[in-house]
């Protein structure tokens, strides 16, 4: 490479380096793994090595992340908050090693080893023992003041115990472990709205939110690892950080040891790759640090990172395989999403046919075509994303793929949300969107009409028998003998649960209607508030926001929806079909739960809601978390972290035939 292609890659890299951090740090949503940001930084540290009147000190790899977001105050880091040197190969770890004996002139140098966690930098200040401030990395220097959001954080110490009274800086992460994240998704679809990509992603777009109470709601949690300014607490080591951490009450890694040499080093970076995948938290890494603070003094600073740390990251798990075809999914709010068919590959543990590739945006931006070979990859989520398209494979019959502009199923003409990302198909009566709302209406989470499987609903929607959910008020014993194997006996099951749904409890009709950002929670929520569906859909957003957890969004869906001529009269016809509207009042059975107040968790044999219903009905509060205040937890099998939870603050955990005897008196 002469001098000149050197200064135009270095030139290009820089662009395309600066334009991924911005998408990083400052929009919270990357496009590209960690594994090819960093080929792209090594590439141009490697060009800036070899031709050093290129390295100016602007350059993406002297510095560190994004300048803050606009609308959150800023904090100067009273010590900059660094990033660590990456590699990929244990090579580089040995060098590592090696460089510290000779930095420090001796043979051995004790280091400790702990994972990387997968999430966002945060930085906590306590003065006089009490939580100051946190603070994002933001371009390194100064960040973005995010106290109210992390103070939502469940068991985060505001005050540090008595006797640590001093100015003290913590560092660590903050995340969402694999069990949020699946519940946050699974409410997000619920609600109609787009699914996280992944944990990193949820977690950094949380911090991001303006509005703390929305915060509250999201599973964030944080690990310390690093005290950056003891202010006179006795520390002197890593070790001591880990046990100072721990007197604090701050959450640390659940992994961490103590090496000598660079062969221990290596095994305990393998048994950690081994172990991580059982950690409640996406890892991507192993963080290597020199023990004593003297020598991490005398092996100093670089400018982007310090001399006496290094992040051995893993690779995340990738396969190669074809990209077949891309179908677009046809969502129940309308919204096209492209997917990617795949030939089954094994990854990580299973066999992958299926990748997602989010949006249109997406594929044009990558250039994914049908029958190109790709990279895809599984970094913690489930759902695999291609990661990169191997463009030298090509043999010019690949196909370009194109943003549909009719619907697939029914071709109305699609039109774009205000943010040009997701497309829909408008058509109210699009087969596709009416068969994908009619499963999300019989659905055990809605109206629960049991036996009316994927196949019957499919096979309803294309006779056109049923156009929207009214019209299965309407089906009789001939209409259902026009379906392909249905036998007499199955008929009369599906009418007698048809009928029956007419008395489902008004919220499980409110959910059922697939307004966009209305969950089963919030239908809840609206009609405890308002006693009926006719009262919500009469009020206006400001009203609807009068509704606890009802903020501007799900009012402003709420009213649109209500509003459409469409909707209304689907209402009236439900109405009119014997279907609840309003709230029953619920039928005392008894007093025997006066007073307390419980927290359901684990699989049990009847559905939540029902049990929620009986302990309502019999005196009973039923609370989502375990607190003070909870007077007992109910645990079916797999109970999780609530159990815990409920250990820690010594409430009293009942079985299933318990909480049966207790009703029964
Ligand atoms: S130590 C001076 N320890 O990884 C650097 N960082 O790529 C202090 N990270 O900025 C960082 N787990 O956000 C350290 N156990 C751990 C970590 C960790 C995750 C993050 C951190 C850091 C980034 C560097």
């Amino acid at each position: 490479m002469t001098f000149d292609e050197a200064s135009q890659r270095v030139a290009a890299l820089r662009a395309e380096l600066e334009h991924h951090n911005r998408l990083y740090y400052q929009q919270a949503a990357p496009q590209i793994s960690d594994s090819q940001y960093d080929a792209l930084m090594r590439e141009l540290q490697q060009l800036e090595q070899q031709h050093p009147q290129l390295c100016t000190p602007d350059s993406p790899s002297q510095k560190v992340g994004g300048a803050p977001l606009e609308s959150f105050a800023s904090i100067t880091h009273k010590v900059p908050m660094m990033s660590l040197d990456n590699t990929y190969s244990q090579e580089e770890v040995a060098a590592f090693y090696a460089r510290l004996q000779k930095g420090l002139g001796r043979e051995q140098v004790r280091c400790v080893i702990e994972p990387k966690v997968d999430g966002v930098a945060i930085a906590l200040r306590y003065e006089a023992g009490v939580l100051k401030h946190a603070a994002t990395r933001g371009d390194g220097r100064v960040g973005d003041d995010v106290t109210a959001n992390v103070r939502t954080i469940a068991g985060l110490p505001l005050r540090l115990p008595a006797g640590m009274q001093g100015d003290i800086e913590v560092r660590g992460e903050v995340f969402i472990g694999h069990q949020g994240f699946a519940r946050m998704n699974a409410e997000r679809e619920e609600a109609g709205e787009a699914l996280f990509a992944n944990a990193r992603n949820a977690a950094a777009g949380t911090l991001k939110l303006l509005d703390s109470r929305q915060v509250a709601k999201r599973p964030l949690e944080a690990i310390f690892y690093a005290v950056a300014d003891a202010g006179g607490e006795a520390i002197t080591s890593q070790r001591e950080v880990y046990q100072w951490l721990g007197r604090a009450g701050l959450r640390r890694s659940d992994w961490f040891v103590e090496v000598l040499g660079a062969q221990e080093m290596l095994e305990a970076i393998a048994q950690l790759d081994d172990q991580r995948r059982r950690l409640p938290y996406d890892t991507d890494g192993a963080v290597v640090k020199v023990d004593e603070w003297a020598d991490q003094a005398e092996l100093g600073l670089t400018a982007k990172a310090p001399r006496w740390a290094m992040a051995y990251k893993y690779q995340p798990e990738q396969a190669q395989t074809r990209l077949i075809k891309v179908d677009i999914q046809v969502g129940r709010t309308g919204a096209l999403t492209p997917v990617a068919r795949l030939e089954p590959v094994f990854l990580s543990g299973s066999t992958v046919s299926n990748a997602t590739l989010h949006n249109f945006e997406e594929v044009e931006r990558k250039d994914i075509r049908e029958g190109d070979w790709v990279i895809i990859e599984k970094a913690g989520e489930v759902i695999p994303a291609v990661v990169e398209v191997l463009k030298n494979k090509r043999d010019g019959s690949e196909v370009v793929v194109s943003a549909p502009a009719c619907c697939p199923v029914c071709g109305s003409a699609v039109q774009r949300d205000a943010e040009q990302v997701v497309i829909r198909c408008p058509n109210a009566s699009c087969p596709e969107v009416v068969r994908r709302r009619l499963e999300h209406f019989v659905s055990r989470g809605a109206m629960d009409i049991s036996g009316l499987g994927e196949s019957v609903v499919a096979q309803l929607v294309q006779l056109g028998l049923v156009r929207d959910v009214a019209d299965l008020y309407q089906l009789d014993v001939l209409s259902f003998s026009r379906l392909e194997r249905v036998g007499t006996k199955s008929v009369d099951n599906y009418l007698r649960a048809i009928a029956n749904s007419r008395q489902q409890a008004p919220w499980r009709l409110l959910f059922g209607l697939g307004i966009l950002h209305v969950g089963a929670g919030v239908a809840r929520k609206l009609l405890e508030h308002f006693g009926g569906v006719d009262a919500v859909a009469a009020a206006g957003p400001q009203e609807l926001m009068q509704c606890p957890d009802i903020g501007e969004a799900v009012a402003g869906s709420l009213h649109q929806w209500f509003r459409e001529p469409v909707n209304a009269a689907l209402l009236e016809r439900l109405r009119s079909s014997g279907l609840q509207l309003t709230q029953q009042q619920v039928e005392k059975q008894g007093e025997q739960l006066a007073g307390t107040t419980w927290v359901i968790t684990g699989t049990l044999s009847q559905e939540r809601e029902t049990v929620a219903e009986r302990i309502r009905a019999h005196g009973g509060r039923v609370s989502g978390s375990v607190s003070g205040k909870t007077s007992f937890v109910l645990a079916g099998s797999d109970a999780g972290s609530k159990l815990e939870k409920a250990a820690k603050l010594g409430v009293r955990v009942v079985s299933e035939a318990e909480f049966e005897a207790m009703l029964a008196g």
